[in-house]
């Protein structure tokens, strides 16, 4: 089996999900259920005994010792993390605990579990640390995507907890030779995305009829990979990945924030229309800035489609219809996570 640690997450569930859709092979999905862990993603799995899901902390030791050797992964994916960008502006110490320490103690419970294996399982055993693009810093209009040989350069604490855990995990392989992988990926949307991040969050209050607010002018770049690919790479890399290596992934596919905005409402338009006649657009709001806000993310993911042959299968036209009809046929879902502490932090944030 292989152990998912943030399996209730946005990418962590679908990964799950995915997972269990090709594979037979079981799923000891460990996660803490911060805020944005949500059981409700993998309501689908109910009764499916391929999946174990324990609740709990990378950072708990004894816990992680225990489910290692009773469940004797022969993988272990790492997603759990504090994930996002403003939340770790207004509150950094759960990044720092859970990014940096948690993945420090999940590192040292897996090196003495790996030590312990007979010399096959340990050759075959596999620790693969899911990262982002933001560690790399933000790129100037014109300058070349990011590659995995460039600097390191995190900007927000988010990024920087990231690159420490990138740093430890890599130290963990040169100086004790565990199995280590590590994907550094562009922002993804899809289905489970928890509407604090900007797609949801504009599906969300475009549909609320509330303001869809736009930090500073709007022409910040990211590239967008649909979910579902994010998982293929994943999936590829932990298959025929080089031991002690970074793979980038990405989309292909840099749009302004504005862009993505503008095209959501589009789809709205097409798929909901407002019941006045008038655009979603309507509802664009500026607001001030993000401290510190990285202007420019590009992946260059040569590396991984030249050594691994991974492509993602979605275009963002394909993607992000898929998102938004996702979004209208799960108000449900939309409604179970948008109550209580959720609506106390976007109260603070956008006041
Ligand atoms: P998310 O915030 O939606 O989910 C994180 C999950 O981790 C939640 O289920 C949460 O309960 C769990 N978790 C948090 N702290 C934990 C702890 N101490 N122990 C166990 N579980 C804990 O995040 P996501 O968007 O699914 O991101 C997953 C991973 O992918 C993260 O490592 C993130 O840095 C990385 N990543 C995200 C993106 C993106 O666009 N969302 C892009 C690239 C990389
Ligand atoms: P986000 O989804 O938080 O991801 P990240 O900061 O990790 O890239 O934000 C994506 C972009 O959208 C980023 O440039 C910030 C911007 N943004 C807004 O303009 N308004 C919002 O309300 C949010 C949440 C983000």
């Amino acid at each position: 089996m292989i152990l998912v640690t943030g399996g209730a997450g946005f990418i962590g569930a679908n990964f799950v999900l995915d997972w269990l859709a090709q594979s037979d092979e079981p799923v000891l999905n460990l996660d803490k259920l911060t805020y944005a862990g949500n059981l409700e993603n993998l309501a689908s799995l109910q009764g499916d005994t391929r999946h174990v899901f324990v609740r709990g902390d990378i950072g708990d030791t004894a816990l992680v010792e225990r489910l290692l050797s009773e469940h004797r992964p022969r993988a272990v994916l790492n997603f759990a993390a504090e994930s996002h960008v403003d939340r770790s502006i207004h509150g950094p110490e759960d990044f720092i605990q859970t990014n940096i320490v948690g993945t420090f103690r999940l590192l040292e419970a897996v090196r003495a579990y790996w030590n312990g294996l007979d010399d096959e399982a340990k050759a075959a055993f596999r620790f693969l640390h899911v990262s982002t693009d933001e560690v790399y810093g933000s790129l100037k209009s014109g300058e070349p995507a990011f590659t995995e040989l460039h600097r390191y350069e995190p900007n927000s604490p988010y990024s920087a907890s990231k690159a420490a855990s990138d740093h430890l995990v890599r130290a963990y392989h040169h100086t004790y030779g565990l199995p280590v992988l590590t994907t550094n990926c562009s922002n993804n949307y899809g289905p489970y995305h928890f509407p604090e991040k900007l797609i949801p969050l504009m599906i969300v209050n475009a549909l609320g009829g509330k303001a869809l607010p736009i930090y500073g002018d709007g022409q910040q770049i990211r590239d967008w990979l649909y979910v579902k690919d994010h998982c293929s790479a994943i999936r590829r890399v932990l298959e025929a990945g080089r031991l002690g290596e970074v793979y980038n992934v990405g989309g292909w596919n840099e749009k302004p924030n504005i862009e993505i905005v503008d095209t959501v409402c589009a789809l709205l338009d097409e798929l909901r229309p407002r019941t006045d006649g008038q655009s979603y657009r309507e509802q664009i709001t500026f607001v001030k800035d993000r401290p510190g806000h990285d202007r420019r993310y590009a992946i260059d993911a040569h590396k991984l489609e030249r050594e691994l042959g991974w492509k993602p299968a979605e275009t963002f036209d394909t993607g992000i219809r898929k998102t938004v009809q996702w979004y209208l046929d799960n108000q449900a879902w939309v409604a179970g996570v948008t109550s209580g502490s959720y609506r106390q932090w976007v109260e603070t944030h956008y006041a």
